[in-house]
């Protein structure tokens, strides 16, 4: 373990030397050097939101790292859920994406070899220093080893700094290089390539494995409303509240709708089969056996439409809570 720490340290140390060199020598300008905006290409837009998102985690871990100078103590379980998201997410589907978009830039321009490389050491470097930290936080969770503590907030300094720097650097000299010299056809061979897995926190369906950083984020969302007036305290923390429900009752349609669909294509196809395996007897049959299809389906439709109501109806009650809830605490507010 100390082996492998020092390893990791002189390896930090030439990540920063690398990136300080990098930024500083480059020569690379670009032309589309804004924020992405409506134009930019699904691929890209997926790479910027994430980055959001590790932002936001990133964020959440200072603070923690604030808490253990000030109080001595963090919320260890939610670093380590959030180092294990780090781990699992972006590790695994974000960085190789990105990967895949490095190794195309390369061949349009060779002159983005060297920031490209430094890009590489980094992705390598969050897993080794990802496995480090969570390692630190499992002992200080389970074995009470307080005395980890200062190597742990050495350790997430590194890490948070590494990421903030790679992040920079891969949207000023690479993503922005990205829109001007891919074409159409080279962000289409990229999806082919590729794969986008819905993020389990910031994705339609909150993973319950991350229901714990979901509600720390939800908390915070309040507690930032709090500060301007109560009528956006009401609307903002309601509606992030409102999120989880509502994807589940879409995610809970989407199915119905799914599985009704099957069973209109496998009566529509008997249907069909059934005409031309047994010619029918009397002309008329030609319009009676749709006739009869049409009424089939009818009744698989209704029953679907029946379940989607009954989602609708329940998915409704679980968003209007925290809408009522908050303005039932305005009222009292203002009852005082
Ligand atoms: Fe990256
Ligand atoms: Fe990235």
């Amino acid at each position: 373990m100390n082996t492998k720490k020092s390893i990791s340290k002189n390896k930090t140390e030439a990540v920063r030397k690398e990136t300080n060199h990098t930024t500083k020598t480059s020569t690379i300008s670009s032309e589309s050097d804004a924020l992405p905006n409506k134009t930019t290409p699904a691929f890209l837009m997926t790479i910027y939101d994430e980055h959001k998102y590790i932002g936001v985690l990133m964020k959440v871990l200072a603070e923690q790292l604030e808490n253990i100078s000030s109080k001595g103590t963090a919320d260890f379980d939610l670093m380590f859920d959030i180092m294990h998201y780090m781990r699992e997410f972006p590790d695994r589907f974000h960085h190789p994406r990105e990967e895949v978009l490095f190794l195309l830039l390369k061949e349009k321009d060779s002159s983005l070899t060297p920031t490209i490389k430094n890009l590489l050491n980094h992705h390598e470097h969050f897993g080794d220093r990802g496995d480090l930290i969570l390692d630190a936080l499992n002992d200080i969770i389970h074995k009470f080893t307080i005395s980890k503590k200062d190597a742990l907030q050495d350790l997430f300094e590194d890490y948070i700094s590494v990421l903030e720097t790679h992040i920079e650097l891969e949207e000023t000299e690479i993503l922005c290089r990205a829109i001007d010299l891919l074409d159409e056809s080279d962000w289409q061979q990229l999806k082919h390539r590729t794969t986008v897995v819905e993020d389990p926190i910031f994705g339609h369906q909150v993973h319950q494995r991350y229901r714990r950083i979901y509600d720390h984020l939800a908390q915070r969302i309040e507690k930032a409303a709090d500060d301007f007036t109560l009528m956006e305290f009401v609307g903002l923390g309601a509606f992030f509240e409102s999120i989880e429900p509502l994807s589940l009752g879409i995610s809970e349609i989407s199915d119905i709708i799914n599985s009704h669909s099957k069973q209109v294509y496998r009566t529509n196809a008997n249907c069909y089969k059934s005409l031309r395996v047994s010619p029918p007897n009397q002309r008329t049959d030609y319009i009676a056996k749709p006739v009869n299809c049409f009424l089939d389906c009818y009744d698989v439709y209704v029953d679907g439409l029946f379940n989607i109501g009954k989602v609708l109806r329940k998915t409704r009650e679980k968003v209007a809570e925290p809408y009522s809830t908050g303005f039932n605490l305005l009222k009292e507010l203002e009852k005082q």
